[in-house]
């Protein structure tokens, strides 16, 4: 039995610790197969501890703060974000920093447990743009982050971190408090009833069981903010990293904004291709994100270790909400117009003939972003193995 036995989760998810915390993945070929949205029974889960056991009828009631350097400190229940302020609802990509890891653990071992390439999920998220909030607010002349703290009480205190305020005050930046997950209340893995959502940053951002936001002049120090999500210069050794605190309080280490990054869904890695009686081609499948609202502009794939790239199809379904206009959806108003940026991740795809397949031993993918930030051969390797966005590489068998 453990703090979480109360909650039931979906036996398709690939437990990545051991019985507690939960932290999980889908198969990389099921969360594919969702589609561009994710349902919440295969989203990926990142919980340093127990989940707060909130009951619907505490939900109403649920409060939360905003406090620190601002002009009007505000106290709210959960009714009152519903009735007070507008609700918006986005599309939009989670991804834990740790996505990928397992590569990084292979070459050398990380502090961090093994991610697959499914760290990462959409979801249509519905709740109140936190710019709303603060400009109520009205932060004070020298505010400069927002601090942010959950409900889960874990060794080192409430889990943590904070983010720049300016980003928090530009609708661009799509930073929100959100209740809803594809149109259904918060699951309690996912941060029910609240939870901060901060499109296009890593995961750790976006704080579950929301509680209070701090407005400092300075970043978080919160545990968590400090010895988390952060990426060392790759010479540090994990007993360095431990003997010295200076390499973490060092904010320049902090990591924010997600790399561009993809993988392969189809063929799955090591998977045996049978190509006896073949189809002509086959079509290899993908995701790709970009970090920081920056759109992926191109996806390439290699057959030849990295000689030589063709170009892949995108499909970026995130602009069919953009294009959908002014609408209601999931209990909030669905309204892209004004937001250039993308924080979805798209899928790409691409015929490969199997006459050449039969005799190639690995496929490479990678992708570009708009400011032409490309994923590197080589890996950086750091101690907390976060971030991990080299070349994706699966390997094909060959039967019959
Ligand atoms: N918020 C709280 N309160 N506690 C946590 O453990 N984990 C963070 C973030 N927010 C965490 C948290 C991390 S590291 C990630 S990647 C995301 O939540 C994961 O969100 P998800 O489990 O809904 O996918």
């Amino acid at each position: 039995k453990t703090p979480d036995s109360w909650l039931p989760r979906d036996p398709r998810l690939i437990r990545l610790t051991g019985v507690h915390p939960f932290n999980s993945e889908a198969p990389l070929s099921d969360l594919y197969s969702e589609g561009f949205l994710t349902s919440p029974e295969l989203f990926y889960v990142r919980n340093h501890g127990h989940v707060p056991e909130v009951k619907d009828e505490e939900i109403p009631d649920w409060e939360f703060t905003i406090e620190g350097m601002v002009e009007h400190p505000i106290k709210l229940t959960f009714r009152g974000l519903l009735e007070q302020y507008e609700q918006k609802t986005y599309p939009i990509t989670l991804v834990c920093a740790g996505n990928r890891r397992k590569e990084q653990n292979v070459v050398k071992k990380t502090k961090g447990f093994s991610w697959g390439a499914a760290g990462v999920s959409t979801a249509l998220f519905t709740g109140v743009q936190l710019g709303d909030l603060l400009r109520k607010a009205k932060p004070k002349r020298g505010a400069r982050y927002v601090c942010m703290e959950g409900a889960d009480k874990l060794p080192n205190g409430y889990y943590g971190t904070s983010v720049k305020l300016n980003w928090a005050l530009d609708p661009n930046r799509g930073m929100m408090l959100a209740h809803r997950m594809n149109g259904e209340m918060l699951r309690p893995d996912h941060g029910k009833p609240l939870r901060a959502v901060i499109p296009g940053q890593i995961g750790g951002r976006s704080v579950k069981w929301l509680k209070r936001l701090i407005i400092t002049a300075e970043p978080s120090d919160n545990w968590y903010h400090i010895y988390d999500n952060r990426v060392l210069p790759t010479m540090i050794s994990p007993e360095e990293s431990a003997n010295n605190p200076k390499w973490w309080v060092d904010e320049r280490y902090a990591i924010y904004d997600l790399s561009t990054n993809s993988a392969i869904a189809y063929p799955a890695h090591e998977e045996k291709l049978c190509l006896a009686d073949p189809p002509p081609e086959y079509r290899a499948k993908g995701y790709a994100y970009g970090g920081g609202g920056r759109r992926i502009t191109r996806v390439e794939i290699s057959l030849d270790k990295g000689k030589s790239w063709r170009l892949a199809n995108i499909d970026y379904a995130e602009d069919r909400y953009r294009e959908a206009g002014l609408k209601q959806l999931c209990g909030g108003t669905l309204d892209m117009e004004e937001r250039e940026a993308s924080f979805c991740w798209c899928f790409w795809n691409l015929d490969l003939a199997v006459s050449e397949l039969s005799t190639v031993d690995d496929i490479f993918v990678r992708a570009m972003d708009e400011s032409m930030n490309v994923q590197p051969r080589d890996m950086y390797w750091s101690v907390l193995g976060m971030m991990n966005n080299p070349w994706y590489r699966i390997t094909i068998a060959h039967e019959g």
